[in-house]
C-alpha cells in the first residue's frame, strides 16, 4: 500500500499556530468520518449521486472490451491521437506520462514494442493544433475524441477539423480512424457516432469528467499504448477496499482530507500543493489540480449558503521547483499545505562518475541521481519544517500500474471526503458551465440568443 506520513503537520513539530493536534483532531472527527465513508458507500449505486465512479474498479467488462478493441487494431496504426479536455484528456496525459517510458514518442517502433505513439490534444491554440497535424501521417493515426457532454466547444471543433482531413485523405474508409468515447444515449457526438457508424466506448453514467480516468476515458488509450490496466484497476481495487476501513486512524485518504480541511478553516492554509520528486508524476499535478479545484471549489454550500470556499490547488515538481517555488513556500506567506508523493525505487539507477574529485563539485561523484533527488526531498522537508510550514508525503515504492491506481483513486476518495467536510457538492461544476454557456452564445449556437444579448451588453462596458 501507499505510505502517507502526516507528521509534519503536527503542533508538536510546527507549534500550536500553525499545526494541529492530530490525535484529539482525529479523535474528535472519527465519528464523522465514519459517517461520511458510509454514507459514500451507501449512495455510490443510486442513479444521480454521481458516486459510480467508486465502482469503476470493480468493471471487468471494460476492461474486457477496451483490451479486445487493442488487440483487434494491433499493428494497424501509428499514433493515436486523443482529442478532449479537462477531465477527458486530463487523467490520461498523467497516467500516460507515468507509465510509458520516458519520451515515448521519441522512441522507434521497435523501442516501443510496435506499439503507437500517443499525442493528447487538450488546447485550441491554432498554432499547436496545425503543428501536430503537420507532423502526423492521419491515414496512420486512430483518433478518440472524447466527450461526456458530446458537445465541448473545444473538443467537438478539434474534431470537425481532424475528421474533414480524415476524410479528403481516406474517403470512405475514414471511419476506421476513429473511436470515439462518450454518453451512451444522448449528446451531439452520441447522434454523431450511431449515424456515422463509428466505434464507440461509453462514458458511465454518474461518472463526472474529473473522475473518469478509470473508465473507457483512461482505459482505452491506456491499452492502445500496451500499458497493464488490470493491474491499474488492481491497484484501485485494493485501494477501494482499504478505504472502505471507517477508522480515520486506518483511512490515509480521510486522513488527508481531514488534515487539509482543518488546515485550511482553522490555520489558515487554503493553498494546496502538490509536488511530486518524480518526472513521472508531473502530470498527476495538473490532473489533481483539476480534481481539487472543481470539486471544492464552490459559492454555495448544502444548505444554499453563500460560503465561496475552496482550497486553491498549486502543481509544483520537484526538484525542479526547488529553484523556482520553495523559496516563496519557506519565507512567503505561511498559507499553504504541501503534499510531496516520493517514489522509493525508481526503475533505472544513474551513478554520477568520480570526475572533478578535487573541486566543489566532488562530493557529487560516487553517489547516483537517485540518492539526490530523494536527499533534496528530505532537505526542501525538513527546511519547511524549520519555518513551521505544514507538508505532508505520499510515498509509493516505484511508478507502476498498480501504485498509479492506488494513487488516483486515494486521491479521488480523499476529495469526495473533503467535499463532505465542506458540506459542498462535490461533483457539480456550475461555475465552468456558466464560461461554456457563455461561449456558446459567442459562437452563436442556436437556443444561447439571450445569453448574447446579455454578453454582449457586459462586453460592452
Ligand atoms: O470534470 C469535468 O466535468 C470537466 O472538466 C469536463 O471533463 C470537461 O469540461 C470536458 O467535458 P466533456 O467531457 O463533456 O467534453
Amino acid at each position: 500500500m501507499l505510505e502517507f506520513d502526516y507528521r509534519n503537520v503536527k503542533a508538536e513539530i510546527l507549534g500550536d499556530e500553525n499545526g494541529l493536534n492530530i490525535e484529539t483532531e482525529f479523535n474528535n472527527y472519527n465519528e464523522k468520518i465514519a459517517k461520511i465513508i458510509n454514507d459514500l458507500n451507501s449512495r455510490k449505486d443510486k442513479p444521480g449521486q454521481w458516486l459510480q465512479w467508486m465502482n469503476l474498479g470493480y468493471n471487468e467488462e471494460t476492461v474486457w472490451l477496451v483490451k479486445e478493441y487493442a488487440a483487434m487494431i494491433n499493428g494497424r496504426f501509428d499514433n493515436v491521437l486523443v482529442l478532449g479536455i479537462g477531465g477527458s484528456a486530463l487523467g490520461g496525459s498523467a497516467v500516460c506520462e507515468a507509465l510509458l517510458k520516458p519520451y515515448w514518442n521519441l522512441l522507434t517502433l521497435e523501442q516501443r514494442n510496435n506499439l503507437p505513439r500517443i499525442f493528447f490534444l487538450d488546447n485550441i491554440d491554432p498554432d499547436q493544433i496545425n503543428g501536430l497535424l503537420d507532423i502526423l501521417d492521419l491515414k496512420k493515426t486512430l483518433v478518440n475524441v472524447i466527450t461526456k457532454s458530446g458537445s465541448t466547444a473545444e473538443t467537438m471543433s478539434q474534431f470537425m477539423i481532424i475528421k474533414k482531413r480524415l476524410e479528403d485523405e481516406l474517403g470512405d474508409n475514414y471511419r476506421r480512424n476513429i473511436v470515439a468515447t462518450t454518453d451512451q444515449n444522448v449528446g451531439v457526438l452520441r447522434q454523431i457516432s450511431n449515424e456515422e457508424g463509428y466505434k464507440t466506448f461509453v462514458v458511465p453514467d454518474d461518472v463526472g469528467g474529473r473522475f473518469s480516468v478509470f473508465s473507457a476515458v483512461g482505459l482505452l488509450p491506456f491499452a492502445l499504448v500496451g500499458i497493464n490496466i488490470e493491474e491499474l484497476m488492481q491497484g484501485v481495487k485494493d485501494m477501494d477496499l482499504a478505504l472502505k476501513n471507517t477508522n480515520i486512524w486506518h483511512n490515509i485518504a480521510a486522513q488527508n482530507a481531514l488534515i487539509h480541511y482543518l488546515m485550511d478553516t482553522q490555520k489558515g492554509k487554503n493553498l494546496t500543493v502538490m509536488m511530486p520528486y518524480s518526472n513521472r508524476l508531473k502530470y498527476i499535478s495538473d490532473w489533481f489540480v483539476q480534481l481539487w479545484a472543481e470539486s471544492l471549489g464552490k459559492e454555495q454550500d448544502n444548505y444554499g449558503n453563500k460560503v465561496n470556499i475552496g482550497p486553491t490547488p498549486i502543481k509544483a515538481l520537484g526538484a525542479t521547483d526547488q529553484h523556482s517555488q520553495i523559496q516563496l513556500y519557506n519565507e512567503g506567506p505561511n498559507n499553504k499545505l504541501i503534499n510531496f508523493i516520493r517514489v522509493k525505487e525508481f526503475d533505472t539507477t544513474l551513478e554520477i562518475p568520480q570526475i572533478f574529485e578535487f573541486t566543489g563539485v566532488g562530493y557529487l561523484g560516487g553517489n547516483t541521481i537517485n540518492s539526490l533527488i530523494n536527499s533534496e526531498a528530505d532537505a526542501t522537508k525538513v527546511a519547511l519544517v524549520d519555518y513551521q510550514r505544514p507538508n505532508v508525503t505520499i510515498t509509493i515504492d516505484k511508478v507502476n500500474p498498480y501504485n498509479i491506481g492506488q494513487l488516483l483513486y486515494m486521491l479521488e476518495v480523499q476529495t469526495a471526503i473533503a467535499g463532505e467536510l465542506y458540506n459542498i457538492n462535490t461533483f457539480n461544476q456550475p461555475g465552468v458551465e456558466q464560461a461554456k454557456n457563455y461561449t456558446y452564445a459567442l459562437m452563436g449556437r442556436a437556443g444561447y440568443e439571450e445569453s448574447a444579448a446579455d454578453l454582449k451588453q457586459k462586453m460592452s462596458y
